[in-house]
């Protein structure tokens, strides 16, 4: 049963998965996050995987947050056991060597939008919902979100989102920086299979040594992140990747990775 929580599609090292619990709005669970990390585990160690595309079964939503009734009952210890497994897991999704992206179709909410922020990319349907309504249940974000939120898009935002519980639309979410893009969901399918082809079909290594650049280089002051992109830069120059992607631009024609 639990092989059908998180479906995979492989296209050519581009895969899609999708969290298959639409009755709950694809809502997480202790099995959906042991499914998916088990998933993530299995394309860690692909040497083929170009791209992942992460969205939710249904027109409804993408993840309308961690499972309610699951936690309802939780002591401390096990509230803090389901967080460190979220996190764990949301933790393996964001450091995929490869171009990851949320395919929003839907409500966002709660543990939902901290799954959506640890994506690189994130594009939404323009009826999705997004937010993070922990407060409201008396508790507070613990799937990352009072910590990846503010990173995106700012602590100001970040507080009032988290500390309101307010939902916002897709264009609030769009004009705060929360996604990339945000069009009508009949759309949405097409646009992320092509940016998700588009980012693949860019160097793996030059797009993998971007996200580390970006992703470590957040948590350092300014003269250490910069000191690592350097390192990252020039070892951009010890691959294939670099003479192809500057010879080809030299000879005008498209460079093959
Ligand atoms: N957990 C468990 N079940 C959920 C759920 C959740 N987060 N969200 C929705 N569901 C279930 C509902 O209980 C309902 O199940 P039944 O049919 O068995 O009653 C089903 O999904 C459909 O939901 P609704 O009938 O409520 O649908 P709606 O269209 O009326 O409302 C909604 C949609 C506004 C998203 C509403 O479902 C809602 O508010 N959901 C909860 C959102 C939320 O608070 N998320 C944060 C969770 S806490 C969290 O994520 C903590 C963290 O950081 C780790």
């Amino acid at each position: 049963m639990s092989e059908n929580l998180i479906e995979v599609v492989d296209a050519a090292g581009l895969v899609r998965l999708t969290i298959n619990r639409p009755k709950a709005l694809n809502a997480l669970n202790s099995a959906v996050l042991s499914e998916l990390e088990r998933v993530l585990s299995e394309l860690e160690a692909r040497d083929d995987l170009r791209g992942v595309l992460i969205t939710g079964a249904g027109e409804k939503a993408f993840v309308a947050g961690a499972d309610i009734a699951e936690m309802h009952e939780k002591t401390p210890e096990e509230a803090r056991a389901f967080a460190s497994q979220a996190l764990r897991t949301i933790k393996r999704l964001e450091t995929l060597p490869v171009p990851v992206v949320a395919l929003v179709n839907g409500f966002c909410l709660g543990g939902g939008c901290e799954l959506a922020l640890a994506c690189d990319w994130a594009v939404a349907s323009d009826n999705a919902v997004f937010g993070q309504p922990e407060v409201l249940l008396g508790v507070i974000p613990g799937f990352g979100g009072t910590q990846r939120l503010p990173r995106r898009v700012g602590p100001a935002m970040a507080l009032d989102l988290v500390t309101t519980g307010r939902k916002i639309d897709a264009a609030e979410a769009l004009r705060i920086g929360l996604v990339n893009r945000v069009m009508p969901q009949a759309e949405l399918e097409a646009y992320a299979e092509e940016l998700a082809k588009q980012l693949a079909g860019n160097g793996p290594a030059a797009v993998r040594n971007a996200k580390q650049a970006v992703h470590d280089g957040m948590d350092q002051d300014l003269d250490s992140a910069l000191a690592l992109e350097t390192a990252l830069f020039a070892l951009g120059f010890a691959g294939s990747e670099q003479k192809e992607g500057m010879g080809a631009f030299l000879e005008k024609r498209k460079p093959n990775f």
